[in-house]
């Protein structure tokens, strides 16, 4: 069976002492969790380096963005090609977030996709539906970009940060949906699929239940490292 995948998106919540405090209890405590499934800890940028350095060997660490050019003259910006010489290999892209606050379009996540790509650094597709991912997938194709493995979180927008979780029978079609129409576009290409918005140990079991996904995208609740773990070993307790 695939390795479940778990993404802990902590947007722009913890302070310093509780980003330090929340690794030092992965120190102590993840280290079962992380055998078991993939973990990846996406901080804000300025905590890139402090997580690599005390997650090392433990689980690894994302960014939450990544820019559309390589490099050069982009003040702000944060280089793919750099997060990987950093020993960043993971980035979300398209984030409801981003595009709702920051005008990302279709073009623009394309754009990071590829470029995350190439530079070594996996891209965590974040998409509302079946639809966007669709379009994502295609545009991806036109720029004559095939990747070999996608990795696609769907976040519908009312289930972010609202405490309302996405129906389950829901979630199983949109996912399967969108594995479907990655697979068509990307024949031979490894797909996953995670669920993203609202996720909390109370959901998370039943979330554990839905077949056609892969793993969870949590924000707010992976924020709480004894939360995170609960929601990560009560997943894991799926028994397909
Ligand atoms: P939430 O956020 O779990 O706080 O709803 C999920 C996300 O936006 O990635």
């Amino acid at each position: 069976m695939k390795r479940s995948l778990f993404v802990a998106n902590w947007k722009m919540y913890l302070s310093f002492d509780a980003a330090v405090d929340w690794c030092k209890l992965c120190v102590r405590d993840g280290g079962m969790m992380a055998r078991e499934a993939d973990i990846i800890v996406c901080p804000e940028a300025t905590y890139l380096s402090l997580l690599t350095k005390y997650l090392e060997g433990i689980v690894a660490v994302g960014a939450q963005e990544c820019s559309i050019y390589p490099d050069g003259p982009f003040t702000g910006d944060i280089s793919a090609a750099h997060l990987a010489q950093s020993g960043i290999f993971y980035t979300l892209v398209g984030h409801h977030e981003r595009r709702l606050y920051y005008g990302e379009t279709t073009l623009k996540i394309t754009k990071k996709i590829i470029v995350a790509s190439q530079n070594g650094v996996e891209p965590i597709i974040c998409v509302s539906d079946a639809a966007d991912a669709e379009a994502i997938f295609l545009a991806i194709k036109n720029e004559s970009f095939l990747p070999k493995s996608i990795v696609c979180a769907f976040e519908p927008p009312a289930s972010i940060g609202t405490g309302v979780v996405a129906e389950f029978t829901e979630i199983e079609k949109i996912s399967l949906a969108i594995k479907k129409s990655a697979v068509s576009i990307f024949p031979g290409a490894d797909v996953s699929v995670l669920y993203g918005g609202s996720v909390d140990v109370f959901s998370a079991k039943m979330l554990g239940n839905v077949s056609s996904i892969d793993g969870l995208l949590i924000g707010k609740a992976g924020t709480d490292f004894q939360a995170f773990k609960k929601i990560v070993s009560s997943f894991m307790s799926r028994v397909f």
